[in-house]
């Protein structure tokens, strides 16, 4: 059986800070973070949009653009490193907003790679037959946990949401292969402090990811019995440009054959593949039988990439 992705949604939060809008309540310069991570503005939700509610605009869309309603869905996963409380979760959230009555719901912790666990959970469940369809949603409201006082982390974050339904698609199609990683040891390096804020040490976490984000694109490609220059399409995690041309370089890929939504929205952790693999379809970025690469990384250390023929 062939497993893939039948819709996809994103949500953008209305709030636009540019760099420059930073530079009135940062010790930070426009300059600075362009050319050290590519991010000219991010999105940040309005106090009264916790992240369920993004979560839920971008399933809806999701659900719409797979022809899907809401009964339909068996299970659903959202990966979310600031659900809107330990519990319940938002994926119950959810699951009550859209009326999913026939869904079991459940959050996935794996930071940045997050929605990359849970396409992979889907993948399994209904590759088993347990199940049909599954909603699988990355969303994050990373402006609850920005230190405003570090300014090496708070220039990179931003607030958004994606969704993917899951299910059978035809034979040849769908997803190619996957690897999932981790690493504990690396922990210290991104985490959520006891004030409940990101405490990143930017150098490790790039060391890493400059090195894992190649390697798991190029490890999935080999699984996947395909060569490099079969990749129509990469979308890497949006963490930092410089991180995201490793990859492409490893790749050979043209330029405007990788997605760079990281200029616009900043980094949305789990967030921040389902809404480029969205905004890519709706443009036309991503067409039928294309190859893409979906590749992420974060904290844990985690990291996660696919391949999947469209
Ligand atoms: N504005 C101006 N100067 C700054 C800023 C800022 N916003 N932030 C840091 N600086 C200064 C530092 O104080 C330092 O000054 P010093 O040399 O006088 O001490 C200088 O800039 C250089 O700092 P570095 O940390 O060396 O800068 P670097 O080139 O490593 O870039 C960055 C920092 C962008 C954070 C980089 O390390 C990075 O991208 N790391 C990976 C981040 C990442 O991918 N995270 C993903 C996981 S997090 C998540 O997804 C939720």
């Amino acid at each position: 059986m062939s497993v893939g992705v039948l819709g996809t949604g994103h949500y953008l939060p209305t709030k636009l800070v540019t760099n420059k809008d930073m530079e009135k309540f940062v010790d930070t310069t426009d300059e600075w973070i362009r050319t050290r991570t590519g991010i000219e503005e991010r999105r940040f939700a309005e106090d009264d949009i916790d992240t369920s509610d993004m979560a839920f605009f971008a399933a809806q869309q999701a659900l719409e653009e797979a022809n899907v309603t809401a009964d339909e869905i068996d299970l659903i996963l959202t990966a979310t490193v600031t659900p809107d409380t330990p519990f319940p979760s938002v994926s119950c959230m959810i699951q009550e907003k859209l009326g999913a009555k026939n869904a079991a719901a459940m959050d996935v912790s794996a930071a940045c790679s997050g929605f990359m666990y849970g396409m992979i959970t889907a993948m399994q469940f209904i590759e088993t037959n347990a199940y049909k369809k599954i909603l699988v949603i990355g969303a994050e409201k990373l402006s609850k946990i920005i230190n405003w006082e570090d300014r090496s982390t708070c220039v990179l974050l931003g607030d958004g949401a994606g969704a993917a339904v899951i299910g059978e698609v035809s034979e040849g199609k769908g997803i190619l292969s996957f690897e999932l990683g981790s690493n504990g040891a690396g922990g210290k390096e991104l985490y959520q402090n006891e004030q409940d804020l990101l405490v990143m040490n930017g150098r490790e976490v790039y060391k890493f990811a400059v090195r894992q984000m190649p390697e798991s694109t190029v490890n999935v490609i080999d699984k996947a019995g395909l060569q490099k220059e079969d990749v129509d399409y990469l979308i890497p995690h949006q963490a930092n440009i410089r991180i995201m041309e490793a990859a492409r370089e490893r790749l050979g890929i043209s330029e405007d054959r990788m997605a760079k939504t990281v200029k616009k929205y900043g980094n949305n952790s789990a967030a921040s593949i389902p809404m480029a693999l969205s905004e890519a379809v709706k443009n036309g970025k991503v067409k039928d039988d294309d190859v893409i690469v979906l590749v992420g990384f974060g904290g844990g250390l985690t990291w996660g990439a696919v391949a999947l023929r469209w």
